[in-house]
């Protein structure tokens, strides 16, 4: 991708798109934000759209798409068996990943269903670089457990290791000896998501398989967030940088036995599913495909979805297609950054992750900072985040609190959404806040479901702290919203 430099010396980055189809946004004055808090039981997940600006909860089916994904979706072929479509995103997905069994899933979560009911049972341990919250849910769902063998470097919150999703190998080897018969499965999850969209590198993927493989145990890769790795790849790893992203690409899928995906997120659709190189693998898998998904040739997808999909996985080889998130994402913190703001470096895939510990570290982790920071952010800016710390863990099974080892709010930067001055305003507000941190106090739970508890808690601040940061807001800004 060449390089395009501002004369100025500018370092901003540009978009290699236009903008055809918009959508009209309202920003709600600061009282009306602090009520809309209120009614969402300080729970970000439970705002309705009509009182949001800047949705910055996740990049997840809310990628802008393409016009040749729009066009794709008209050519769609509706059946419920032997669809057209499906033959072309199994082609799509031979020709990328050079695998040749495909089985659909509504999304990636339900990929994760069949892959756990088929390898997890009782006593089985699952290791991974790091843990995602419905794929935890679904191995302990089973009796399983989830190992997290990141390395230390990993959630360590500022750094400059260019990996930070990568695997401690000395870990894993002492896992297999330890406990190598219970593990069904290593999990390497691409751009990992819970410490903030940090990439693995080839070279470490390589060498998990390699030691995966030696113990005769299989490796899944959940390719979720694979087009921010692959972009990080090429231009962080030296072993990668005269390789295509094809190349890249079919390099990682040829070590892997398995690969699941959200094409919520790779691909820019809606939808999911697992690509298999071996037979049996797949037939192993199949049968719970129409049990639980839809015929095998839709698998609870829209066949529309599917169509863009193709063409959105197409489009992931193209640098200037994937760079465009992690740009943006790296603009975001570097602002954020110069202004003192605590942020995750450096930054990765996904969205800018602030720290929320290092933002409030008046609140203690029991009071769910980074619960509190997504709060205050919406109410300070009308942008609406994702708590990635406590409230986003499981209680342990005895009931106590698992504390998070790292407090985020992640602001995602869906890909092609947002401008760059609607990038600056989220910075600016955000420096606002921080400027009036002391005013922002912890939340408690009211209402607190036993699994996924993030999604539908409710939670009420443990003082009148909305009201102070209201006041102040207004005090700042007159009659602005
Ligand atoms: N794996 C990873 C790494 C993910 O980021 C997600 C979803 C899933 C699996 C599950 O996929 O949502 O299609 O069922 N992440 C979303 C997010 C929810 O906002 O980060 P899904």
């Amino acid at each position: 991708m060449p390089e395009i430099k501002f004369y100025s010396g500018d370092d901003i980055p540009l978009e290699l798109h236009k903008v055809r189809i918009v959508q009209k946004l309202d920003l709600v004055p600061v009282e009306r934000r602090a009520e809309a808090m209120m009614e969402a039981g300080f729970n970000t997940f439970l705002l309705k759209n009509k009182d949001i600006f800047l949705d910055m909860l996740t990049d997840s089916g809310v990628n802008a798409m393409s016009d040749r994904q729009l066009a794709a979706m008209m050519v769609a072929d509706d059946s419920y068996a032997g669809s057209a479509t499906f033959t072309r995103l199994t082609d799509k997905l031979k020709e990328i990943f050079d695998t040749d069994y495909f089985l659909p899933a509504h999304q990636g979560r339900a990929a994760e269903n069949i892959i756990a009911m088929t390898f997890v049972k009782e006593g089985s341990i699952i290791p991974m670089n790091y843990h995602f919250t419905t794929t935890k849910a679904h191995i302990t769902r089973l009796g399983g457990s989830v190992e997290e063998l990141v390395i230390d470097e990993g959630i360590r919150l500022t750094s400059t290791h260019p990996f930070k999703g990568n695997f401690d190998l000395d870990k894993l080897e002492a896992l297999f000896e330890k406990s190598g018969d219970k593990i069904p499965f290593v999990r390497i999850e691409t751009g990992t998501n819970l410490i903030g969209g940090q990439p693995v590198s080839l070279e470490n993927m390589e060498a998990v398989a390699d030691i995966v493989h030696r113990h005769g145990k299989l490796v899944v890769m959940d390719a979720s967030l694979l087009q921010d790795n692959l972009y990080f790849i090429k231009t962080r790893e030296e072993k990668a940088k005269d390789l295509t992203l094809r190349e890249i690409t079919r390099r990682i899928s040829k070590k892997m036995d398995i690969i699941y995906f959200s094409a919520r997120k790779l691909g820019f659709a809606r939808g999911g599913g697992i690509a298999i190189h071996d037979k049996e693998l797949y037939l192993k898998m199949r049968e719970l495909v129409p049990m639980f998904e839809g015929f095998l040739t839709y698998g609870g997808m829209s066949v529309r979805e599917m169509e863009a999909m193709a063409v959105g996985l197409d489009e992931t080889m193209d640098m200037d297609v994937v760079s465009q998130g992690p740009l943006f994402i790296k603009y975001m913190t570097d602002e954020l950054l110069k202004l003192g703001v605590p942020v995750v470096t450096p930054a990765g895939g996904l969205g800018c992750h602030l720290d929320a510990s290092g933002f409030l570290p008046h609140v203690r982790q029991e009071e769910y900072p980074a619960g509190a920071l997504a709060a205050a952010v919406y109410i300070a800016g009308g942008i609406r985040g994702m708590e990635r710390g406590t409230i986003s863990e499981q209680r342990e099974v005895d009931g106590s609190e698992h504390l998070a080892s790292v407090e985020l709010l992640r602001l995602a930067l869906p890909r092609r959404v947002f401008t760059l001055s609607q990038v600056k305003y989220a910075v600016d507000r955000i420096k606002w806040l921080y400027d009036h941190r002391d005013l922002v106090g912890g939340l408690r739970f009211v209402e607190e479901p036993s699994s996924l508890r993030f999604f539908f808690g409710r939670l009420e601040p443990v003082s009148n702290w909305p009201d102070k940061l209201v006041e102040a807001f207004r005090k700042d800004f007159k009659d602005s919203l």
